[in-house]
């Protein structure tokens, strides 16, 4: 098991409990994916913790992939209740994972690039994944922006007491999608501080 596995176990309890911080943004990021769901879709959603976001769209699509580094978040999240027949939960680490090229549709990764070691070579891999004219959904807390926190954030994660983020920005975030050769469609925030909501297309 990597460190990175063994962190996140230690968190599920309590990640699994805890309520969602801002509804009404939470809820506009669902509008927003929805738009670009269709019933012939196949999905893989990454890092999808209790896979409670993946129960809610799984039903909009032909079959939706939860997957999650964490044993112990997958565990919590299956006991949460009842999953839609279409949808089916892997343990995995995304960044090692062997990902057939140009196999979805559309790829989610919430709350999840900056805890990535290397979230720009996972991008990449994202978009070798995805289908000609499939979409990247991510919402990412542009880490680098937050002073303080930026600062201890990186301190207590390479100790082992919180996951381990990775400092980026906004702009990081950005120009991650657009070296990847995606096109961002939807960018949002639901307050000058709040994650970074993106919805990036690969070409046709
Ligand atoms: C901050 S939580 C977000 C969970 C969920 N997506 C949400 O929005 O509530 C980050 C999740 O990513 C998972 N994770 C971290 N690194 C990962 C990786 N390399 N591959 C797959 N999952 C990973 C963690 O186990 C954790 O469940």
């Amino acid at each position: 098991m990597t460190n990175q596995a063994r962190v996140w176990d230690r968190f599920a309890k309590k990640y699994v409990a805890s309520p969602i911080d801002d509804v009404a943004a939470y809820e506009h990021k669902l509008e927003l994916t929805r738009k670009y769901l269709r019933p012939d879709m196949k999905v893989l959603e990454f890092g999808c913790g209790s896979g409670n976001t993946a129960r809610l769209h799984a039903p909009h699509v032909a079959s939706y992939t939860a997957m999650d580094i964490s044993a112990k978040m997958i565990a919590h999240g299956r006991a949460v209740g009842p999953v839609p027949e279409n949808m089916s939960f892997k343990v995995a680490d995304f960044a090692t994972a062997k990902v057939t090229p140009e196999a979805y549709d559309m790829i989610l990764a919430l709350s999840v690039l900056h805890v990535l070691p290397d979230p720009g070579a996972v991008v990449r891999k994202v978009a070798g994944a995805l289908k000609p004219g499939g979409f990247f959904v991510s919402s990412t807390v542009p880490v680098g922006e937050f002073g303080l926190l930026s600062l201890i954030a990186p301190v207590g994660g390479a100790l082992g007491v919180i996951p381990k983020v990775s400092r980026i920005t906004t702009d990081d975030i950005r120009t991650m999608m657009t070296d990847a050769g995606l096109t961002i469609v939807e960018d949002w925030r639901a307050k000058p501080k709040s994650a970074l909501f993106l919805i990036a297309q690969k070409s046709v």
